[in-house]
């Protein structure tokens, strides 16, 4: 099936760089986790530290929404969960000082936005410098902010993909880190196309992080 080939093909174009990542530092990486829903990123880092891929220990889950599935999967690892609600904070910056209060409280050294949908204030990146990274379901710099999956199909792109790059203020704009593409299908929706999309952001954020290995 050329759909298939391409595919394949197209899911293996990332950075040639990260063929040698090697986890570099004896001691794992301490990790705080934010994510805002499903939290499908956080379980495979999870899953990643536990079959020893990366060289890492997930102090916390922030989660910012009661219902967000990602809690319930903290504790399935026996992470422990912390929800800091945005609405019961007058502003970001006050929002973004609970967080780093919490991410300190915690030991935390790098911050994986896995999944968090607020957007960040210079609080949070003044006490985590070029530590804090997102991960986001498009090639960079096309497609920045929310509903970029739906923003690709609307742009009639024949390839997408995600991005796993360093949080600065603008949103969606830190250096890059890692990339994967995943091609447009004809037929496809924005259900179907973010679907193919996680199966390759599955496989980067883990890279992404031993990669932050390299930066302690
Ligand atoms: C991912 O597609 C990520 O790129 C975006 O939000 C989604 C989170 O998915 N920022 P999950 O909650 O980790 O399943």
């Amino acid at each position: 099936m050329i759909h298939d080939s391409l595919i394949n093909t197209t899911a293996s174009l990332i950075s040639p760089d990260i063929y040698n990542c090697q986890v570099s530092s004896d001691k794992p990486l301490k990790l705080g986790i934010m994510a805002s829903g499903n939290g499908s990123n956080f379980e495979v880092i999870a899953q990643a530290i536990a079959e020893g891929k990366i060289n890492a220990q997930i102090q916390v889950l922030i989660y910012n929404n009661p219902e967000a599935k990602a809690a319930a999967r903290a504790e399935k690892w026996g992470v422990e969960a912390v929800l800091l609600n945005h609405r019961d904070c007058k502003n970001r910056e006050k929002f973004d000082s609970k967080i780093v209060q919490t991410l300190q409280q915690y030991d935390v050294e790098f911050v994986i936005m896995a999944g968090w949908m607020r957007l960040v204030t210079q609080v949070l990146i003044d006490a985590f410098p070029n530590r804090i990274i997102n991960i986001h379901p498009s090639l960079l710099p096309s497609f920045k902010g929310v509903q970029a999956v739906e923003q690709a199909i609307a742009a009639k792109v024949k390839i997408t993909g995600c991005s796993v790059h360093l949080v600065s203020l603008e949103v969606d704009s830190g250096e890059i880190l890692i990339q994967s593409a995943v091609p447009v299908l004809a037929n496809d929706t924005s259900e179907t196309l973010h679907a193919r999309i996680q199966v390759q952001e599955h496989r980067i954020l883990p890279m992404a992080i031993s990669l932050l290995s390299q930066r302690k």
